[in-house]
């Protein structure tokens, strides 16, 4: 698998590439695959604002296109002093493609700055298994 410092310098690279003119607030996402890819997104807003798009969801759309299915930890980098956690629906994307132990870390410019498993960002999930048995 990616290591950290690998997916972190991606996230890094590919937050440069943000397209953030209305909020002016570049996010980056950086995830591997359990056999070792890296895929990147970067936010792209919208002039009709709710059109934009995440960070996550980039790097989700770059993954299927590219063939993998599952994340195995993924980078999220964003600008500030606060922690950039993925937004609920970014969550909600992450869920479908990963298991509950998969780790979120959340990074600034310097570093990684606090990780997370996806079962702590998003609790008592819905995923594809609530779907079957019906
Ligand atoms: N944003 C992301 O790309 N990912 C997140 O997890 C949080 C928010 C973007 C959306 C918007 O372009 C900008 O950050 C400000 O909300």
């Amino acid at each position: 698998m990616a290591s950290l410092d690998t997916l972190f310098e991606a996230a890094k690279a590919i937050q440069a590439k943000a397209y953030a003119p209305y909020s002016r607030f570049k996010v980056g996402a950086a995830l591997a695959t359990a056999d070792g890819q890296v895929f990147t997104g970067c936010n792209v807003e919208n002039a009709a604002y709710p059109v934009g798009s995440c960070a996550e969801a980039g790097a989700i759309a770059a993954m299927i296109a590219g063939g993998g299915n599952r994340i195995a930890q993924i980078v999220v980098m964003g600008e500030g002093e606060h922690l950039v956690t993925p937004c609920g629906g970014c969550r909600q994307r992450i869920r479908e493609f990963a298991a509950p132990d998969t780790p979120i870390h959340t990074a600034g410019p310097e570093g990684i700055r606090k990780s997370f498993t996806l079962d702590e960002l998003l609790p008592f999930s819905f995923g594809p298994d609530n779907l079957t048995g019906r």
